[in-house]
């Protein structure tokens, strides 16, 4: 029974479907996380708004003294309306768009994780044509995966992300010439919901050698950024709200050799948990083989099940009655528009409340008007 922990009659009383964040869940994450980092003083966690970009989630973490981890002028744009200091951001991002560089140039933000020697060439021209010099990573492509969903894997030779680790130091030598570009740090990001820690330590590996390359190429760099990816718990919300911070620092204290500050950009460990899609059966239909339970939430809400057969455990928040086997699904006429298959839950009726667990990571962020359907609302719990 999780029922305690959702303000059901507040729920009840909303239009579905919407979602659901508990704010005194994330502020306990970003305290877990502030506390951890004391060990580890000049240590940065950049959160990532692609995962959620709420905006009073977004305010809630910027008090936490976080920096921001955008991949658009549109996020550069919400982390700076939130509240995120402007050199506490960096900028990620395969195919960063002119006017975006000048936003985040004007701005002053801290860095821009530079993914190719084209991009580096045109961030220098238009940082000379501003009179500005721009802070700049290289994302390095490590050549190795997160052992996780093979579609969220960004760190393989075959990936369009970062520089590959073989041409960084042609990359660098011709960042060295260039006047508008102040070479800062190496950054890398091997993909997303890693829960085995030491899927890390490869990486570690990796980071080492390179900083052996710009060491022995005489650059001073002021940090390295090792990116997002940690997993949480999607079967078991209740028992591990949390991820395990504590364990992922720690591998990257032990593997990586190095003195600079390490940084890191966390975006689905640190608003996954809070976040529930809160929808309402429409109908129970009996299929021939399966019974389903049709909810009027669906893929535009959450599209995570249907993109990547990701799993969310789902919970009927308004019924004590005995468990039946449903298969659960949106309205939508798209065969992937399914949250789960065979789930237990108690048995539904027309009206009740299904929790959506897990969601504040990848959910709202990726809605869309699809069918013409409105963006979900959101509704944030007092603390
Ligand atoms: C460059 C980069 N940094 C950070 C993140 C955040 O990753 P996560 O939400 O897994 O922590 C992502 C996610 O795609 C990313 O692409």
């Amino acid at each position: 029974m999780v029922k305690g922990l959702f303000p059901i009659e507040e729920l009840s009383a909303r239009r579905t479907p919407f979602y659901y964040y508990d704010s005194a869940l994330l502020r306990a994450t970003l305290a877990e996380i502030s506390s951890l980092l004391l060990r580890y003083p000049d240590w940065k966690v950049h959160y990532a708004l692609k995962a959620n970009f709420n905006p009073a989630l977004l305010q809630i973490i910027a008090e936490y003294g976080l920096g921001a981890d955008c991949a658009t002028g549109g996020e550069i744009q919400a982390a700076l309306d939130a509240g995120f200091a402007p050199d506490g951001i960096v900028y990620t991002g395969v195919g960063k768009r002119d006017e975006d560089i000048r936003l985040a140039l004007n701005a002053g933000i801290g860095r821009f994780n530079v993914e190719s020697v084209a991009e580096l060439q045109v961030i220098n021209e238009i940082a000379t044509a501003m009179g500005k010099v721009a802070k700049v990573s290289f994302r390095v492509n490590p050549d190795m995966g997160a052992y996780s969903y093979a579609n969220i894997t960004t760190g393989l030779t075959e990936n369009k992300f970062g520089i590959h680790h073989t041409m960084l130091e042609d990359a660098v030598k011709q960042a060295l010439l260039m006047t508008n570009i102040e070479l800062c740090g190496l950054h890398f990001h091997i993909g997303s919901q890693i829960l085995d820690t030491a899927d890390f330590i490869p990486l570690c590996n990796r980071i080492n050698q390179c900083l052996e390359l710009t060491d022995r190429l005489g650059v001073t760099l002021r940090d390295v950024n090792v990116g997002g990816g940690l997993g949480i718990e999607y079967d078991h919300p209740n028992h591990r709200p949390m991820a395990d911070f504590a364990s992922y620092f720690e591998v990257y204290k032990k593997h990586l050799h190095t003195k600079l500050p390490v940084h890191f950009e966390l975006g689905r460990s640190v608003v996954a948990p809070c976040g529930t899609l809160i929808s309402r059966v429409l109908y129970v239909k009996e299929g021939v083989h399966h019974k389903f339970v049709i909810l009027d939430a669906s893929m535009t809400e959450l599209i995570r099940p249907a993109l990547y057969s990701a799993y969310h455990r789902i919970e009927n928040l308004t019924s004590e009655e005995a468990e039946e086997v449903y298969d659960v699904v949106g309205p939508i006429s798209e065969h992937s528009d399914v949250f789960g298959k065979e789930v237990k839950l108690n048995r539904c009726r027309r009206g009740d409340l299904i929790a959506i667990r897990s969601a504040g990571a990848y959910g709202e962020a990726m809605a869309s008007h699809f069918n013409c359907r409105p963006f979900p609302e959101a509704f944030i719990s007092e603390q």
